[in-house]
């Protein structure tokens, strides 16, 4: 099966092969194409250079023929050609929108069941996010929802939030467990993670976070349910093969340098790599453990000194930073213009989950990384991308317009330019989202 996307207006976000993520000055420009075509074959980017370099663009031009019916396979309406007799590919008319990889969202937490709307007005009225976790509200809260709902309604819940993310351009999303907190609870939230990757187009990778927090039966015995987590919840999970990563909440009133250490040398035993939850209360020590066990990424760092930057460099670890977490939190935005400066990678993820950004909006995060965050729209556009693909373990197949890549991709209306997307990110300029 292929499919031809003509007339793009502008092709944005090309990288060759073998570019797995931009560091520093890497990430100030997006390669384009100008008045450009892209040919999607089974699936992949098989091929895309200029309007002119297009294949048999018009009938008996070129090696192919012209398309059948676009409309199966693509309800939303893309415009078609059905001229032609033969239907050897679709063709999508961009008519001089811009076509750009699909979001990369690297850090959520979106199976969940029901809300935290009521903490919502705590917040309001001044609680901070550790009072209404000392009071047994937060991530205990969800834990107990989550327990009384069954595994099919949090599927059918979780499934609401990827169709809605997938319809904002997201192509790939990591989740974490992390509201079970019981073997059981976990296991549950793992199970629905991996339904969602049999049933979903999207790319979908999975984080055990059993150290999210110290479940209720433990509160007081935070050592026993690290040795829960380390003996019971870690061998489980391992044993059927339901986690990518391992993560731990590495902060002030979660879990200690110590304790991550050993969540991350017993996971390690089972071959889960680290990503972790680091910074975000205080500069925890966090980012350090992370780097010391080969973390995948590091994640939060809204609190960061420079001894951070520095052990950074020269690590395979990226730096992730959550911007939707800050603006509902009214917490600092992580240093990302400093990280570039110092010639690290940045990437941007979405934290979608109920107590600190109750959204997935992978454009709405593009657009604070550059309002409250000051990256310019490509750096921002590079660290929502290819580097967020990277920070999930994906940036080989994900993440740019690449040959060979998956053909993930967003078709914009005519924008006046890359910088249109955060600065009126709220505008439905997307016309169509491709997830084959
Ligand atoms: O990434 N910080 C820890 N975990 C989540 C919040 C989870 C919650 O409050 O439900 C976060 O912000
Ligand atoms: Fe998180």
């Amino acid at each position: 099966m292929k499919t031809l996307i003509k007339n793009i207006g502008t092709l944005a976000g090309i990288l060759p092969a073998g570019v797995l993520k931009l560091e520093g000055e890497q990430m100030n420009d997006v390669a384009s194409i100008s008045n450009a075509y892209l040919m999607i074959e089974d699936g992949l980017i098989s091929a895309f250079g200029t309007m002119e370099e297009c294949p048999g663009d018009s009938p008996g031009d070129g090696p192919y023929g012209y398309p059948g019916d676009c409309s199966k396979g693509h309800p939303d309406g893309c415009s078609t050609d059905t001229t032609g007799d033969n239907s050897r590919y679709e063709v999508i008319d961009a008519e001089g929108g811009i076509v750009m990889p699909c979001f990369c969202d690297s850090h959520t937490h979106l199976v969940y069941a029901g809300c935290r709307d009521g903490e919502f007005r705590d917040k309001i009225a001044g609680l901070s996010y550790e009072e209404i976790a000392a009071r047994g509200g937060g991530i205990l809260n969800s834990a107990d929802l989550l327990h009384e709902t069954s595994e099919d309604e949090l599927y059918r819940q979780s499934m609401e939030r990827i169709n809605e993310i997938a319809s904002k351009g997201t192509g790939a999303v990591e989740i974490k467990s992390g509201y079970g907190l019981r073997t059981g609870d976990e296991l549950k939230m793992l199970r629905v993670i991996r339904r969602i990757k049999e049933t979903s187009p999207l790319t979908v990778k999975a984080t055990f976070l059993g150290a999210h927090a110290v479940g209720r039966e433990y509160v007081g015995r935070q050592d026993e349910y690290v040795r829960l987590v380390c003996e019971e919840m870690i061998p489980a999970v391992a044993a059927q093969g339901l986690a990518d990563y391992v993560d731990v909440f590495c902060d002030k009133g979660f879990f200690t340098v110590e304790q991550t250490a050993a969540i991350l040398k017993r996971a390690a035993e089972f071959g889960l790599v680290p990503k972790i939850h680091a910074n975000e209360l205080e500069i925890s020590g966090g980012v350090q453990v992370g780097v010391e066990h080969d973390a995948l990424s590091v994640d939060h760092l809204e609190q960061t000194a420079d001894a951070e930057i520095e052990v950074l460099k020269g690590s395979r670890t990226m730096p992730t930073m959550l911007p939707g977490c800050s603006f509902f939190l009214g917490i600092p935005y992580g240093r990302a213009k400093q990280f570039i400066a110092a010639g690290l990678p940045v990437a941007l993820a979405s934290d979608y989950n109920p107590g600190t950004s109750p959204s997935g909006d992978m454009r709405f995060i593009m657009a604070l990384g550059c309002i409250r965050m000051r990256l310019t729209p490509e750096q921002s556009f590079n660290a929502c991308t290819i580097n967020s693909a990277y920070a999930m373990g994906v940036s080989g197949t994900l993440g740019s317009i690449t040959e060979g890549k998956k053909a993930n991709l967003i078709i914009t209306k005519p924008l006046p330019s890359l910088a249109f997307i955060p600065y009126s990110h709220q505008t439905p300029f997307i016309r169509k989202v491709i997830i084959p």
